[in-house]
């Protein structure tokens, strides 16, 4: 069995991935103000590295970021209901912008869901 890593096209399918989500975090009232100014290119760079090694592919996160410890990282934004929807509406748009087979989207958008859950850290 491949991993899904391979099934959906490696790394050029995560590079397309965030950088549509990357595209849409731009332009976004909320979430906007909460990545860095000048290191978007960085941001989107390490949420790569990260969605590649989650599926299965090389570890390059973990070489250069260490262990993920994501709730941790996140507890340093304020991260309510509000901000978990902007960030899963823009993550929606680039899913919805790539073409893979429907029922790998759906593992995708179904760890999406629960991953972004864990990360609020502000009660509303
Ligand atoms: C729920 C709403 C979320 C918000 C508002 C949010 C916001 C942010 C912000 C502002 C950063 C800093 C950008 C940077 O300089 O790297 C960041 C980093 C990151 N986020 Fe999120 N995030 C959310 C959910 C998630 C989820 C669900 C995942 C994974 C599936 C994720 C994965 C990451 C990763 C891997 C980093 C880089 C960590 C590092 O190595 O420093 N985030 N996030």
């Amino acid at each position: 069995m491949s991993s899904f890593y391979e099934q959906v096209g490696g790394d050029a399918f995560f590079a397309d991935l965030t950088s549509q989500f990357y595209a849409v975090v731009a332009t976004d009232p909320i979430l906007r103000p909460m990545y860095p100014d000048e290191d978007m290119k960085g941001a989107a760079q390490r949420l790569q590295w990260f969605l590649a090694q989650y599926w299965g592919g090389p570890t390059t996160y973990q070489e250069n970021r260490g262990h993920p410890r994501l709730r941790m990282r996140h507890s340093q934004f304020s991260i309510d209901t509000a901000a978990r929807d902007a960030w899963l509406r823009a993550m929606r748009t680039a899913v919805d912008g790539v073409e893979i087979k429907e029922d790998l989207k759906e593992q995708l958008w179904d760890y999406l869901e629960l991953a972004a859950d864990a990360m609020v850290n502000q009660p509303d």
